[in-house]
């Protein structure tokens, strides 16, 4: 299978609490190449965009409050089968129903502050990158 990439972000609860160190080493243990990384600020018109397939459920007000309330560190992630790879290693979206060893279930503490997210589909990962970074933000040995 040939490499693919996800796009990632530590959210602003992991930095609070100080797991970006942990959480990225769980990360290149796991087989992922760092290939852009940036921390940095969403504003709440970039949440509201890049949260907008969630705009009519009850917990998008919290939601862009949420990643909005301090840095966040946003990441893209080369590895073969990315997207999927990445959902397994990071766990439910819910950190109680998350699988023991996974990123949310070590680091996370509720469903809306679940510590990091991760793409849901190869397009949506390149919609994603693309919001949070720019061509040569990316490293590329092409
Ligand atoms: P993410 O996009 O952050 O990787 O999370 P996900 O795919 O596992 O979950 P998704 O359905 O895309 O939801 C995006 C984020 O919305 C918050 N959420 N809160 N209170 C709730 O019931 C609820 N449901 C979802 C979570 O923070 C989730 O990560
Ligand atoms: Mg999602």
């Amino acid at each position: 299978m040939s490499r693919s990439i996800t796009f990632s972000m530590i959210k602003p609860d992991g930095i609070e609490n100080g797991h970006i160190g942990s959480i990225l080493e769980k990360i290149n243990k796991a087989g992922f190449k760092i290939v852009a990384l940036k921390l940095t600020h969403l504003t709440k018109h970039d949440a509201e965009l890049f949260y907008s397939v969630h705009n009519e459920r009850p917990f998008y007000k919290d939601l862009v409050s949420f990643i909005t309330r301090g840095p966040i560190l946003a990441m893209v992630l080369e590895k073969e089968n990315a997207v999927d790879d990445f959902r397994t290693l990071i766990g439910s979206t819910n950190p109680l129903e998350a699988a023991e060893g996974t990123i949310r279930k070590l680091f996370a503490k509720s469903v809306g502050e679940n510590v990091i997210h991760g793409s849901d589909s190869d397009k949506n990962a390149v919609i994603e990158c693309n919001f949070h970074f720019s061509n040569r933000e990316i490293f590329s040995e092409k």
